[in-house]
């Protein structure tokens, strides 16, 4: 993650702001060393002049600027804070604005945070056509994406700084939020706002495809997920319609349509697991199924003790959801 490359023009707004704070602080800081050691030389000078006299025999009055000269030199420095502080706040406001606002998006997410994952559905007039994935959404390149944020339990803050700038998902509120990538990518996310016990494992993927490309992907992501075509796969999917799998997440195509969890129709799809905690490959998918708490202590997946022949098969059910 990395809030100084930025990969679109929110991104971009908030990054020209913080270069310009940036340069002026270090303009100030410099102005104050360069006035120091001004004065200071001007000290020694004037102790100079004085000859033999112990400094501290010096009349005060020789060694102090007069009370007017006092007066101009805070005045000026005062009035210039006061321009560059009101500078920054009418700049500051205007980046807000284009933040806020932004174009109609082409494409809508709704995005939710729940306690420790991503749940985002693309929106669709038909509900046939209605996308719901989890922790990875993919964006079309150089089109505007609208991000519908809610939450059903605590304030979760969405952050993809490469993309745009925080915002909190506040429940009971709808707040949005536009981004445009312009080169594709993928670009990491993160929950910025502390949510509970595993905030810090709560990222989100980003995507960032061009459109024909994203377009096959969402088109994909309506399919519901293939049947087993050998025996092994075809237990794994009875170990997870039978076993507490299936009460808490949708396999599409199958009857496991539970909520509670993260949607799982093309889990294998995703690069990561377990909101961008672990990567995609069998071995963590097996450790995750196995023991949740212990890669993420509080989550509210529990611990799955399954024999090994049919921890094998779900595993090698779950790798054929593309
Ligand atoms: Cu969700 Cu921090």
């Amino acid at each position: 993650m990395n809030a100084l490359d930025p990969a679109g023009p929110v991104a971009q707004a908030i990054g020209s702001l913080f270069w310009w704070m940036v340069g002026v602080a270090a303009l100030v800081y410099v102005t104050v060393l360069v006035a120091f050691a001004v004065a200071w030389k001007k000290g020694r000078r004037q102790l100079a002049a004085l000859g033999d006299t112990d400094p501290s025999d010096a009349p005060p009055d020789v060694l102090r600027p007069s009370p007017r000269q006092l007066g101009i030199g805070v005045g000026i420095a005062a009035g210039i804070t006061i321009l560059i502080l009101f500078a920054f706040l009418v700049a500051d406001l205007g980046v807000n604005r284009a933040l806020a606002a932004g174009p109609a998006g082409v494409v809508t997410i709704d995005l939710q945070g729940v306690q420790w994952w991503w749940k985002a559905t693309y929106a669709d007039n038909d509900p046939s056509k209605i996308v719901v994935t989890a922790n990875e959404i993919h964006i079309p390149v150089g089109v505007p994406v609208q991000l519908r944020l809610t939450s059903n339990d605590v304030i979760h803050s969405v952050w993809i700084p490469s993309l745009a700038g925080k915002k909190d998902l506040v429940p009971g509120y709808t707040s949005r939020l536009w981004l445009r990538a312009d080169r594709p990518g993928v670009y990491r996310g993160q929950c910025a706002e502390f949510c509970g016990h595993q905030h810090a494992k709560m990222g989100l993927t980003v995507v960032a495809q061009p459109s024909d490309e994203f377009n096959a992907w969402l088109e994909h992501q309506r399919q519901p997920a293939p049947a087993p075509d050998d025996s092994i796969t075809a237990q794994g999917q009875k170990v997870f319609l039978t076993g507490p799998c299936a009460k808490c997440h949708t396999i599409a195509g199958t009857p496991a349509a539970a909520t509670v969890g993260p949607n799982l129709t093309h889990l294998a799809s995703r690069l990561t697991i377990a909101a961008g905690s672990l990567p995609m490959t069998r071995g963590a998918l097996g450790g995750w199924i196995v023991d949740p708490q212990g890669i993420k202590p509080g989550a509210r997946m529990p611990s799955n003790q399954l024999q090994p022949d049919q921890l094998q098969s779900l595993i090698a059910y779950l790798a054929t959801l593309r």
